[in-house]
């Protein structure tokens, strides 16, 4: 049987990264690579050691999807790693943001994140790994970034209960919630027209995202939070009332 990995949002930023960290472990035969923009697909395989598979595909599309469904299907492989890497960002208020955007985010971020790991559930054997990308924005209300951290709240509770259901069957899931990573083009995209959350001290690389994520999902860790602000976070959102939280992030945002 046919050993892959599965990783969507592969045509750039972490996805991309992640193609190239995982290239030479796990004895894959091949990766596939999902996103909507074929050519970017193709020069992420052409970079890659292992066999890699472009499937250029709109994730948000029932189509789409079904086309995944079919190939697995017609397959049977086994997936020994999947990456939902894909997602995307709006900043501004929750009136500025406009309808199409609303919607996207949320059929990206939670909707194909849920369609895509519900697709791949039955090629996951013993000992595979799930990687869902989360945010720091998922652990408390986010004024200006209303949206998209209630989408990352989503895959984070998500993600926990996938975890625990899958720790029978041996496969080790990690909800990965990173702080602001500068060399993706996330950011140049969620602010396109809008100029809050400018102030970003100890941004990431996704370099660095990618291989504590990895070493976490090694261990099976429940959440993955790369770098001093991530961690810091994870554990003040719990200490700390939203109203609290709230103010000191709309405090960062107007420096
Ligand atoms: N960068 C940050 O500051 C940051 C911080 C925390 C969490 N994250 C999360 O990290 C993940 C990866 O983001 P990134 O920073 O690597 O950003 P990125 O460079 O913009 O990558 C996003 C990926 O999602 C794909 N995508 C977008 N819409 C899609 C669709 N409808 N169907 C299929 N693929 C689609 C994009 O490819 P196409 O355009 O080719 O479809 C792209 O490959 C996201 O879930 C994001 O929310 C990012």
């Amino acid at each position: 049987m046919k050993r892959i990995a599965v990783i969507t949002g592969a045509s750039s930023g972490l996805g991309r990264e992640y193609a190239h960290a995982i290239q030479n472990c796990l004895s894959l035969d091949e990766i596939w690579l999902i996103a909507r923009r074929l050519p970017q697909l193709e020069e992420t395989a052409s970079d890659l050691s292992v066999s890699a598979v472009p499937l250029s595909m709109d994730i948000t599309k029932a189509e789409d999807l079904d086309r995944l469904k079919v190939k697995l299907e017609q397959e049977e492989p086994d997936i020994v790693c999947l990456i939902n890497a894909a997602g995307m960002g709006k900043i501004g208020s929750i009136a500025a943001l406009s309808r199409e955007d609303t919607v996207r985010m949320i059929d990206l971020n939670c909707r194909a994140l849920a369609e895509v790991t519900n697709i791949s559930l039955p090629y996951l054997g013993k000992g595979a790994w799930v990687l869902q990308i989360a945010s720091i924005a998922g652990f408390q209300p986010m004024p200006y970034l209303s949206v998209y951290a209630a989408t990352k709240a989503f895959v984070q509770s998500y993600t926990k209960a996938l975890h625990y259901e899958l720790k029978e069957r041996g496969v080790h899931v990690t909800c990965v919630c990173p702080y602001w990573i500068k060399d993706t083009e996330f950011i140049g995209l969620a602010a396109e027209k809008l100029n809050d959350y400018r102030f970003m001290p100890l941004a990431l690389k996704r370099i660095d995202v990618v291989r504590k994520s990895l070493s976490d999902v090694r261990v099976n860790r429940l959440l993955s939070t790369p770098g001093l602000i991530s961690s810091s976070e994870r554990y003040l959102s719990r200490l700390l009332p939203d109203n609290l939280i709230m103010t000191v992030l709309d405090h960062f945002r107007k420096i």
